[in-house]
């Protein structure tokens, strides 16, 4: 009696939290590089696909490349480079399908808690079944954390004055209606990022109007939905000779034209606006509504696959407005100029609210950690959490890159703690080598408790700097200071720099640096 040991309590070496993209890759570097390792994926949704099965919007499609924003290990060979998102989903959970991936997911099952036993060096995990009503316990080594980077059931609040008023339908992308017929009807679109962009030419094909609304314009690229060169590439080569010059292509492209448009600001905003001038339609100036405050790749750019958003600009159903709301009314907008837009439906597409962990409680021996509170290793684990990976894409190149590069140092990790037979991995600002005789770190004045250890602040990490952990000015990384970890300005704890560099750190960069190992029954540092 009096026991709280759960012996049924399901236990695994890794569980994966999140079906998606970054999911089922980690999925693949698990079973592929830890052959004997036992692994779960628990996914709160029903579905494989993540943001890909979520988001159900008119044209919905990628921003990035498939070449690079595919599995490497399972290259995309579709001659469109933008895929729309059925095509997303199918190819994600076609790539589960192929190496028994799916097979190892709890579909339904949401984790809600994840607490660190110091004593038992393994991770107390709870789980909720909202379809059953349900709740459940899972025990793992280490946890991956592949939620995503936004809140699932909630959108970023909309600040848009006095939209209750409004007596037609208002929507959000993240919900998108599936029975939604808007034939001949009125819409208008509030926002100005990727998902507005999208929208807003499919919708006009059978809308009666469609009036994108912004407060501030974005830069707007046009590129070729099929690349010519791939064609000829693949007219010379085996498909996966092809796939891998594709892959190298997008590689390089982006980030040469990334670094250009940070180097030389003036000349990029000339060439993206000469760019609309050339796709705009006569009636519509490029000042205001195609020239931002800021300058290209400061935010996000958006790309359009053909053109589409400008040449439906060219219909006598669209238009585009920027400026402030003054008020939302019955039947439409008014603008702060006095401008009255009549609307049927307002889509709102102002944006995700952005999450850690899939709101996760995190605990260590049953005490609170507020992941906001502390830096991020690699940009993979979180300072004082032990054996647990949040994986964080990068958001100026295809996401899946930097989930890959995480989900390769992980197993990297695994592989190191599994030779050594240490059962811990905690990134930490402490002196994390040469312990003393006794296996505690001792000697400094500063001493930090983590895990309850004793140990000795680590004098290189004195007066680190904070930085931003996503380097974009995007109004949902503004708001999302506060939720996500902090990086810092020197060794492991920098922000994400660029894939050729982390690639790299992820097969031959120091593990150690800035990570508490232990073994032995958990108590000795290593
Ligand atoms: C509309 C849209 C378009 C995008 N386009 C691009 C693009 O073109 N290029 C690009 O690089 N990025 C893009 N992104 C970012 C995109 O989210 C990522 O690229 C990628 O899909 C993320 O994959 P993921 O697996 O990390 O996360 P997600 O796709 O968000 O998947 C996370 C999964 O975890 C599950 N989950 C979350 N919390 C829990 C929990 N507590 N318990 C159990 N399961 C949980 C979710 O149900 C979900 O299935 C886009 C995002 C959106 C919203
Ligand atoms: C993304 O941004 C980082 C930091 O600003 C930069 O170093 C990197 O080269 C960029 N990557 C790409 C592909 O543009
Ligand atoms: C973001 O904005 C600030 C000022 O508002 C500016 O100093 C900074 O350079 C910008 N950073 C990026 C990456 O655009
Ligand atoms: C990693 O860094 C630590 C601390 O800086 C150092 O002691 C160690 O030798 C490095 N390891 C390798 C393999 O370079
Ligand atoms: C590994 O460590 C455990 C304690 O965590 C110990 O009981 C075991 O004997 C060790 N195994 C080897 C091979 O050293």
């Amino acid at each position: 009696m009096g026991s709280i040991s759960t012996p049924n309590t399901e236990e695994f070496d890794v569980v994966i939290v999140g079906a998606g993209l970054s999911g089922i890759n980690a999925a693949y570097r698990v079973q592929t590089q830890l052959p004997g390792y036992t692994y779960t994926i628990i996914e709160a949704r029903n579905a494989i696909g993540g943001t890909w099965d979520l988001f159900r919007y008119p044209g919905i499609r990628s921003d990035s490349d498939l070449h690079t924003f595919g599995f490497p290990w399972r290259p995309w060979l579709a001659a469109k480079a933008i895929a729309d998102g059925d095509s997303i989903r199918n190819y994600i959970r076609e790539s589960a399908e192929e190496f028994g991936i799916d097979k190892k997911i709890q579909y339904n099952t949401k984790l809600v808690a994840a607490d660190w036993g110091s004593d038992e060096q393994k991770w107390f995990l709870s789980t909720e079944s909202k379809n059953k009503g349900s709740s459940g316990k899972l025990k793992a080594r280490f946890v991956v954390f592949s939620t995503g980077y936004y809140d699932y059931d909630e959108p970023l609040k909309a600040n848009i004055p006095n939209l209750e008023a409004f007596k037609g339908q208002t929507i959000h992308p993240q919900f998108w209606p599936e029975d939604l017929d808007y034939t001949g009807k009125k819409m208008v679109i509030i926002g100005s990022g990727a998902t507005a962009i999208t929208i807003f030419p499919v919708a006009a094909k059978k809308a009666a109007s469609v009036t994108m609304v912004q407060r501030s314009p974005t830069y707007i690229l046009a590129l070729p939905a099929e690349d010519p060169t791939g064609n000829l590439i693949r007219r010379f080569f085996p498909a996966w000779v092809a796939s891998r010059i594709m892959r190298w292509k997008y590689l390089i492209q982006p980030y040469i034209f990334f670094q250009f448009c940070r180097a030389f600001p003036n000349a990029a905003r000339k060439i993206m606006h000469k760019q609309a001038q050339q796709n705009l339609p006569k009636n519509i100036p490029l000042d205001p509504h195609f020239k931002p405050r800021y300058n290209p790749w400061e935010q996000r750019l958006c790309v359009c696959p053909d053109g589409d958003f400008y040449t439906a600009l060219k219909n006598g159903n669209t238009d585009i407005v920027t400026g402030n709301i003054k008020s939302v009314t019955e039947t439409g907008l008014i603008m702060d100029s006095g401008k009255e837009i009549d609307a049927d439906i307002i889509i709102t597409a102002t944006g995700l609210k952005i999450m850690l962990a899939g709101g996760t409680k995190i605990s260590i021996d049953g005490k609170h950690v507020n992941p906001n509170e502390k830096f991020l290793w690699k940009n993979t684990m979180i300072q004082d959490v032990p054996n647990a990976a949040v994986i964080i894409g990068y958001t100026n190149a295809s996401w899946t890159l930097g989930s890959d590069t995480a989900a390769l140092l992980i197993c990297r990790i695994l592989k190191r703690m599994e030779s050594m037979n240490l059962t811990s991995a905690t990134p930490s600002l402490g002196r994390t080598s040469s312990p003393s005789s006794n296996g505690y770190i001792t000697g400094s004045e500063e001493k930090l408790k983590v895990n309850g250890n004793i140990e000795a602040r680590d004098p290189q990490w004195d007066g680190m700097k904070e930085m931003k952990l996503l380097d974009l000015n995007s109004t949902y990384v503004e708001k999302a200071k506060g939720i996500l970890p902090k990086t810092g300005d020197r060794g492991p704890w920098q922000p994400r720099s660029s894939y050729f560099a982390d690639a790299w750190g992820s097969v031959f960069g120091n593990i150690t640096r800035g990570v508490r190992y232990e073994g032995g029954g958990g108590k000795k540092v290593v």
